[in-house]
């Protein structure tokens, strides 16, 4: 299980993670993109498994919606898993549709006893089939439900818990929140169980009048770096990455950014010591 600093793995930059030396300690794969059955992907796939840890991160698995746990996807991913001996899979904390209708959108869940009694029986079941914890990241919100009956730290902390489930915290994330909907991002630090925190990410945003959308296509913010640091303090080594998926720019941005992650790590841990 790696601690290091480590990227999403983007196409555009196959060939250079793959060109020594290695810059990275890990790469996070998205996990829809190699559940194909053959080409590219699956080619850059096994070379990069060959040199790297990897992680596994996808979209699909709607973990809160009514739906049916899809077990066919289920059964690729656990394959998938298998064929890169993945140090984990992660997914969202969210709904991406129901009754067949996807809204290719990581909906937020109502904070409700119902909802969190649903989710954890859930991710109890996709834990039992793939015989590993599961890990589960916050997602970026642009609503609330008037339903919710406990903030959304609470709702993960008791879902973790109730599951026995891990969790990336997505640090940028709970920055964007934050700020759509007025909590305290440092309340939020911590109210998570801390040695539950498998994996961090950083990530850029974009300003759209009141609202900050998680675009994943900026540099990470000032405030994000701030926050990153706190979550340092709290957390401790925990695996970090970048998450960019537009403006994608060359690798060796990414790795500056990431340099910047390092030198933050330590200087808290140095800190602390
Ligand atoms: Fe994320």
């Amino acid at each position: 299980m790696s601690s290091g600093f480590g990227l999403g793995l983007r196409p555009q930059h196959y060939d250079a993670a793959l060109c020594p030396p290695r810059r990275v300690d890990w790469f996070e794969l998205l996990t829809e993109n190699y559940m194909v059955g053959g080409g590219k992907p699956l080619h850059y796939l096994d070379r990069i498994c060959e040199q790297y840890p990897v992680a596994l991160h996808g979209v699909s698995m709607s973990i809160g919606s009514v739906s049916p746990l899809d077990f066919s996807y289920l059964a690729r991913l656990r394959q998938l898993m298998q064929r890169t001996g993945a140090m984990w899979a992660s997914d969202h904390l969210c709904w991406t549709g129901v009754d067949g209708v996807n809204l290719h959108d990581l909906m937020p869940l109502p904070y409700t006893a119902e909802a969190l009694e649903h989710v954890a029986a859930r991710i109890r079941d996709v834990q039992d089939f793939l015989g590993t914890r599961l890990v589960i990241e916050n997602v970026s919100s642009y609503l609330t439900y008037r339903s919710s009956e406990m903030t959304e730290w609470q709702f993960v902390a008791e879902l973790v818990r109730a599951a026995d489930c891990d969790v990336l915290l997505d640090v940028n994330n709970i920055y964007v929140s934050s700020v759509n909907h007025g909590f305290d991002p440092l309340q939020y630090l911590h109210g998570i169980p801390a040695e539950r925190v498998r994996q961090l990410h950083l990530a850029g945003h974009e300003q759209a009048g009141e609202l900050l959308i998680d675009t994943h296509d900026q540099p990470v913010c000032e405030a994000v770096w701030a926050l990153y640091a706190s979550a340092v303090e709290r957390f401790g080594a925990v695996a970090t990455m970048i998450e960019r998926d537009g403006n994608i720019p060359a690798y060796d941005e990414l790795l500056t950014e990431l340099g910047r992650a390092r030198s933050i790590r330590e200087s808290v841990l140095q800190r602390a010591a």
